[in-house]
């Protein structure tokens, strides 16, 4: 792979969404095992990533938690969540998955757990040494240290790890989380191979939109920087059984109807976006592994080309994206923003196309026929049709 990792957008499980604080080797094993035995890993589903939490915290009374930092060597300490964090990722190793991690360049997380501050060299060597392939780098405290506001300084902690992970003897992706701040997407692909573009993603509604629409059209915005090894990150995948922050691990199904799911998954795949699912493996229901995998759909995040979605149109009404795929084929992603099912008409002259062309509804897996310069149909409320045209010949 030499130095080009990434080629394609990393596909995996985090367990931010579903485990916040709660997180333990346990439900991290656990996710790797539901990994194979759901079948996501057949679809390319591989990254089995911790977030937040899993190091130790100054001060903090539970002993669990508490105690040192790091040891006499300055050598960062894991909680006892995590006894054996080599045996840990090895477990995921063997099952041909890969395991990721977590920190903050700050001197803390952003949930006040130990940070990298200061000991940047050493926690990548730990990193490596510890078998892991992906770190999400999440800015949190760094504010403190920061020098100023100024780009340089956003830059700073991002190219002093990315210089310390080019060092190591391991392939690690590096992905960036600081929001999108100094319009990241411009620059993230010098220090790293995904950032997030926006905040959070949560679970509220925006106007009557779900969240991820307000998440997934702001990223959509930055297209044009998308390309193989360097990826806009809308932040995860949270359908299913998601967690609560606060609680102490009550779970609830995602407020989201079938079709937003299926609008939420199609524009991910057109952004090419990170496919990194973050709710619960144990409780994957049929529905949502029939969101997750359907491989025609995954198909066209993973698409070699590696072009995210141009928006083409943007209305009170439609957002209209089209993914050129490696194939001289186009994806189009037409999202019904209105509480009512519309019709719409797709145009080829909107999406650059003339003449006949066969169309494929992705979702059904099924062609719905050869037309001429347009397709028609109705899409239901916050819904999407997901197509993809061929030229005929
Ligand atoms: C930030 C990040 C989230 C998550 C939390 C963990 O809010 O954006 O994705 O990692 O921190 O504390």
């Amino acid at each position: 792979m030499g130095n080009q990792l990434a080629l394609t957008p990393p596909m995996g499980w985090n367990s931010w969404y579903i485990h916040y604080h709660r997180v333990s080797d346990q439900v991290r094993r656990q996710a790797a095992d539901q990994m194979i035995a759901s079948g996501m890993a057949d679809y390319g589903y591989q990254y089995v990533n911790i977030d937040d939490c899993w190091m130790r915290k100054e001060g903090a009374d539970d002993p669990e938690i508490g105690g040192p930092i790091r040891d006499t060597d300055g050598r960062l300490l894991p909680n006892q969540r995590f006894p054996e964090m080599k045996v840990m990722t090895n477990y995921i190793h063997a099952k041909g998955l890969k395991a990721g991690t977590y920190i903050s360049p700050g001197p803390q997380t952003c949930q006040g757990f130990a940070g990298s501050f200061g000991y940047e060299a050493l926690d990548a060597v730990t990193f490596a040494e510890g078998g892991f392939d992906f770190l999400k780098y999440d800015w949190c405290s760094y504010g403190q240290k920061a020098g100023g506001k100024e780009l340089m300084h956003l830059k700073k902690p991002y190219q002093v790890m990315w210089a310390e992970l080019q060092g190591l003897k391991r392939d690690v992706v590096h992905n960036l989380c600081q929001y999108g701040m100094g319009e990241v997407w411009k620059w993230g692909a010098e220090v790293g191979h995904c950032w997030r573009t926006t905040g959070d993603l949560g679970l509220e509604k925006a106007d009557s939109l779900p969240g991820f629409y307000r998440i997934g059209m702001k990223n959509a915005e930055h297209w044009a920087y998308a390309h193989p090894g360097a990826w806009n990150d809308p932040d995860y995948i949270l359908i299913g059984w998601v967690g609560d922050a606060h609680q102490l691990g009550e779970e609830k199904a995602i407020n989201l109807t079938p079709e937003e799911q299926y609008a939420y998954m199609s524009m991910w795949c057109l952004m090419a976006a990170p496919l990194i699912y973050s709710g619960d493996m144990v409780e994957l229901d049929a529905f949502t592994l029939n969101v997750l995998c359907n491989h025609e759909v995954i198909e066209v995040d993973q698409d070699p080309l590696g072009k995210q979605a141009r928006i083409v149109k943007k209305t009170d009404a439609e957002f209209l994206l089209v993914k050129d795929l490696e194939d001289g084929s186009k994806a189009v992603g037409l999202f019904n923003l209105t509480n009512n099912a519309r019709k719409f008409k797709l145009l080829w002259s909107e999406i650059g196309i003339t003449g006949k062309q066969r169309v494929r509804d992705l979702w059904r897996q099924r062609d719905v026929g050869i037309f001429n310069e347009l397709y028609e149909t109705e899409v239901s409320p916050h819904g999407v049709l997901l197509v993809r045209i061929w030229p005929k010949l």
